[in-house]
């Protein structure tokens, strides 16, 4: 069954043809994320309007580029929640639209869910139950997965999520945005060693919190920062980055290792924008192999949002019975 996805939660308009849940046939992916730039962050007013404008264009390319037309498709999948209201409605309502006219069966999905199964586009997959730990610019959160549709959440971010921290750091660094792919390059050529930031909050064991750091990044540089030193890749900035990103490394690790052990699974699967990291990714995969925790990634472009993961996991539910109806809305949940 070839499934169409549809994914506008934040500043992306995504569109893609999976068949059967694993083979992508079309994903195309348009960002706004430049016109945020000067903004620092995502604006949500610049961000659904350039999905109303790219959503059919971007609709039309992912059929072309999947040789379809969308009387082949059997199933409209899209994101419902969590996420920008304004953005979510743009791809709900054209995914509405879409089922009304061509009489395709449409059905709402829960975006950090879909990160959760981005890595069952890959060859190699987890059995359930498994771990899942999603990190993105908007949610850090961590997973007992028994199945597509019994998914319960063991522990989330305080405060700001990981992505969030990352691309607050890089602000205060005076580093462009968005921060996480900044930081990880910044920190390829700075020594971890030179300063220790701590996140790891031992009291709540599944539990993240990133605003301390964040801050404590903050006075780091107010304190330490000589004249100068905030402009371009100096090395003050580069190792600042550096001990920034192994003490959230860090944190991510322990905590989701110690899930792992406590709902006493043998899998951990990483999703969201930040796990396109390569020093997470390496120190995950050394971590779990010492323990014998089998960990498993999406390949980088589905990592970030795309519409892939989104067809995924709508045609797992979809299999179990999940549909929607033309009632469908953001959902709160
Ligand atoms: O999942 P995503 O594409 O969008 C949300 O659902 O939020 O995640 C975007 C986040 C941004 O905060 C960005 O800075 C972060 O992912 N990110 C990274 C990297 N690439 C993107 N963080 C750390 N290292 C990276 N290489
Ligand atoms: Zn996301």
């Amino acid at each position: 069954m070839l499934v169409l996805g549809i994914e506008t939660s934040c500043d992306e308009t995504s569109v893609s043809v999976v068949e059967n849940g694993r083979k992508v046939l079309s994903n195309v992916v348009s960002s706004s994320v430049r016109l945020h730039q000067k903004y620092g962050g995502i604006i949500p007013e610049i961000a659904f309007r350039k999905q109303l404008e790219t959503i059919a264009p971007v609709a039309e390319s992912a059929l072309r580029d999947a040789g379809i037309d969308l009387g082949d498709i059997g199933l409209i999948s899209v994101t419902d929640n969590p996420g920008l209201l304004g953005s979510l409605v743009v791809g709900i309502s054209f995914a509405k639209a879409l089922s009304l006219a061509a009489e395709i069966p449409l059905l709402g999905v829960n975006h950090l869910h879909s990160h959760i199964f981005a890595g069952f586009l890959e060859e190699k997959k987890p059995r359930f139950p498994f771990t899942a730990l999603i990190v993105s610019g908007g949610h850090t959160s961590l997973y007992y997965v028994r199945d597509f549709d019994r998914i319960e959440l063991a522990g989330s971010t305080k405060d700001d999520a990981c992505g969030e921290a990352f691309d607050k750091v890089a602000k205060i660094l005076r580093q462009g945005y968005p921060g996480g792919p900044v930081i990880e390059q910044l920190s390829r050529r700075g020594d971890p060693r030179r300063v220790r930031f701590n996140c790891l909050n031992s009291k709540e064991p599944y539990n993240f919190s990133f605003s301390g750091i964040k801050t404590a990044v903050l006075y780091h540089v107010d304190k330490h920062a000589q004249k100068g030193a905030l402009s371009g890749k100096s090395a003050f900035v580069c190792d600042t980055a550096a001990a920034f990103q192994d003490a959230v490394i860090e944190a991510l690790v322990v905590k989701s290792l110690a899930a792992c052990k406590a709902y006493k699974t043998g899998s951990l699967v990483i999703g969201g924008g930040v796990a396109a990291n390569g020093r997470l990714r390496a120190v995950f995969a050394r971590e779990g192999k010492v323990r014998g925790i089998g960990v498993f990634f999406p390949s980088l472009a589905y990592c970030m949002d795309n519409a892939a993961m989104v067809a995924c996991l709508g045609y797992h539910l979809y299999k179990k019975g999940h549909t929607s109806g033309l009632d469908l809305d953001v959902s709160f949940n």
